[in-house]
């Protein structure tokens, strides 16, 4: 087993002229297409808090490939989830021209990333487009790897996937660590582990139920309280016996058992564990829940937040998101950490006389499904894997060598593959 060492950083490496493969989280919500068929990044956090990397690696001279994941494309080439919005954006962001390569392994890729002169950026087309990557595929690891001398990741909001990008990809490669951006991120998450203030709340909502359902159980060892909001109550409300009017959006069955189970192990802990009261025709929390809410609140030293507490796309169903939000704001004495894509927006769009709150909070993360992961267990495989490497021997760490191709069957493959050249030419690049 390869010895644990030292989480290393970007500044670690002699970057001048090498192939730097930089995994970021591009998946960013996108508009529907405009007229033209394009479609547009519409919050760009993650893209803005991936600059600093992005920026020292160009200034250092290296020969900057990101790779990134848009969206679930199920591992076929469809254009509704390109990188390219996310390039787009980038090359706004940066004022510079950004390559865009029409794909993300194979030979035309490796001749591009080859030429990439040193200080400039390709960026690859969505990594998903191959169902290799979500499998973990240790061929599909070894074809990045040909365009990577070094691996570094600021993929935070991906770092809780073991996939072959975030994961195989730098168990192969010896030069690897993160970026600033992890770096900030493992800052905010280990103070709320190891030296969090108390009471510690956490405030959960959304519409990603299952997801995270799994995971309250785990947490409330670390907290003193929770708020629970967004789509996700209702699988509590019916837990408790409440009925679901008809019109709502049903919770699943085993959603509502997994409820059942949480609410009884708040009981056994006599920890607060607090349902709306109240709500806005059921897309939003109501009146009373909100001040509810905030009466609880009042009293945190530390908060985590995860998840929008209605439909707040929609503005009539904002507002608590909104009030609860703006009284964080206001709060002091306490540490407001707020995670996830759809959150981070909300706070962003919040606006109190024309500006954000948003600086009003200790940290955005980038990271939703993955910052819950982190506090759950501790760490997330994406950032361990670059401290110990790929460990074959335990059986946790398991490699799907088995069920991996050999390179004739990849290559016969990727040929018959509908409409995705993989050589990368013939497209935009
Ligand atoms: C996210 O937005 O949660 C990350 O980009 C990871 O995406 P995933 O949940 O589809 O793996
Ligand atoms: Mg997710």
């Amino acid at each position: 087993m390869n010895k644990p060492s030292r989480l290393k950083t970007i500044r670690d490496f002699t970057l001048r002229g090498k192939r730097v493969f930089l995994r970021l989280d591009f998946n960013t919500p996108l508009s529907p297409p405009d007229e033209n068929g394009v479609r547009h990044v519409e919050d760009d956090t993650r893209i803005r808090e991936a600059l600093p990397t992005i920026k020292y690696a160009c200034e250092q001279g290296a020969k900057v490939i990101i790779g990134s994941h848009v969206g679930r494309p199920n591992g076929k080439r469809n254009e509704t989830y390109s990188i390219l919005p996310a390039a787009m954006k980038l090359a706004e962001l940066l004022d510079t021209e950004v390559t865009v390569a029409d794909d993300c392994v194979g030979e035309g890729i490796e001749f591009k990333a080859s030429q990439v002169q040193n200080g400039h950026i390709m960026i690859l087309e969505n990594l998903r487009f191959y169902k290799e990557e979500e499998a973990n595929d240790p061929q599909f690891a070894k074809y990045l790897s040909r365009i990577c001398d070094i691996y570094i990741t600021d993929a935070f909001g991906t770092a809780h996937r073991k996939h072959a990008s975030t994961y195989g990809l730098p168990s192969i490669i010896p030069d690897r660590g993160c970026g600033f951006l992890i770096e900030k991120e493992i800052k905010y998450f280990d103070s709320m582990l190891h030296t969090p203030g108390q009471p510690f709340y956490l405030i959960l909502g959304g519409a990603k139920v299952s997801d995270k359902i799994q995971t309250i159980h785990a947490l409330m060892k670390r907290v003193q309280g929770m708020i629970i909001g967004g789509a996700m109550a209702y699988a509590f409300m019916k837990a408790k016996g409440e009925k679901i009017p008809h019109e709502w959006k049903q919770p699943a069955p085993e959603d509502v058992e997994a409820a059942k189970e949480i609410l009884k192990e708040a009981d056994r802990r006599k920890m607060p564990f607090l349902l709306p009261v109240d709500t806005n025709e059921g897309f939003d929390i109501g009146p009373k829940t909100i001040a509810l809410y905030q009466d609880f609140l009042s009293k945190s030293k530390m908060v985590f937040w995860n998840g929008p507490l209605g439909w707040f796309e929609k503005p009539d169903y904002a507002t608590g998101t909104n009030e609860v939000a703006k009284f964080l704001a206001n709060l002091s004495g306490c540490v407001k950490i707020v995670g996830g894509g759809d959150t981070v927006s909300a706070i962003n769009q919040c606006l109190v006389d024309g500006v954000s709150i948003a600086s009003k909070f200790d940290h955005l993360s980038t990271g939703g499904g993955a910052a819950l992961e982190y506090l759950e267990n501790e760490g997330l495989p994406g950032i361990e894997v670059l401290k110990t490497g790929y460990r074959p021997q335990s059986p946790d760490l398991e490699w799907n060598e088995k069920n991996s191709k050999t390179d004739a069957e990849w290559e016969a493959e990727n040929a018959a593959r509908d409409g995705g050249s993989r050589d990368g030419r013939g497209g935009r690049s």
